[in-house]
């Protein structure tokens, strides 16, 4: 009889503590990533961002804490691919993220868009992926179909493209601002030519150096995102000297949307 009574009681013990756990599982409070790869491009949301606290992962900053009434994790990654995936999978393994915005500069593919102003990617391709052929290289995107939401494309989360535009048309005026694809690739962009390259192959508005390696992430991860960048040049041969003078005024405009967007969030 006695060891029936403990047995009961040890089964108690267990079953409730099973059920604290499944209640502290059920209470984790989910936020958004906010993902910029330079300090330029992250400054302005570290002044506005209420810090609760820091983790250094990875050599990596991320900055937890509340953001005009949101719960976010904010990381500025570095530049480049590699820099960005590894960074954004940090993010991803250690805190419950339910969507990733990524903000920053850009460089203008084409006439149609300005040095400051604004992309909102819907889609976003890997330029510089492919096979040095005894012709050249062939480009290819280097995922499987059924990766990614639209052939050799990453698709960003329509209703997150919605939300950005929306507060990017708020923020810099709707003349400003353009929908289209973002092409990344491991390479500062400052040639007319490969410009060109990018508007014929991709249908390219911007080009920039991390957007679709976080989205490959995103979506091996099955979160929504979307990419948002100020134009700070024309990716031309006056790529450099642009970004020098508008690179920071271009990053905090993005910022700004960002923010907005978070705004727009609380209702
Ligand atoms: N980021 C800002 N301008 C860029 C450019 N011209 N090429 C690649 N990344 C950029």
């Amino acid at each position: 009889m006695k060891k029936l009574i403990c047995l009961l009681i040890a089964v108690c013990m267990v079953t409730s503590l099973a059920a604290c756990g499944n209640q502290a599982q059920t209470e984790v409070e989910e936020r958004i990533g906010i993902i910029s790869a330079m300090d330029n491009e992250v400054a302005l949301l570290l002044s506005e961002v209420e810090i609760d606290h820091v983790d250094t992962i990875g050599g990596v900053d991320f900055h937890v804490g509340t953001l005009h009434g949101q719960p976010v994790v904010i990381m500025r990654s570095g530049i480049g691919k590699v820099l960005a995936a590894s960074a954004a999978t940090a993010m991803l393994n250690n805190y419950p993220i339910s969507k990733v915005i990524f903000t920053g500069i850009a460089g203008g593919v084409g006439d149609e868009t300005q040095v400051l102003d604004q992309v909102i990617a819907t889609r976003l391709v890997q330029h510089d992926c492919g096979t040095i052929t005894n012709d050249g290289f062939v480009w290819s995107s280097g995922v499987a179909e059924e990766e990614m939401g639209e052939k050799d494309f990453y698709a960003c989360d329509p209703e997150l493209v919605d939300l950005a535009f929306e507060a990017a048309v708020q923020v810099v005026g709707k003349e400003h601002v353009f929908k289209g694809t973002i092409a990344t690739g491991d390479q500062f962009v400052s040639s007319e030519e490969y410009v060109q390259k990018l508007q014929q192959d991709f249908d390219a508005i911007a080009c920039e150096m991390e957007g679709a390696s976080i989205a490959a992430v995103c979506t091996q991860y099955g979160l929504p995102f979307v990419v948002i960048r100020a134009m700070s040049d024309k990716a031309d041969g006056n790529a450099h000297e642009s970004i020098d003078n508008m690179g920071d005024l271009a990053a905090d405009n993005s910022s700004r949307i960002v923010i907005q967007m978070m705004d727009a969030m609380r209702g």
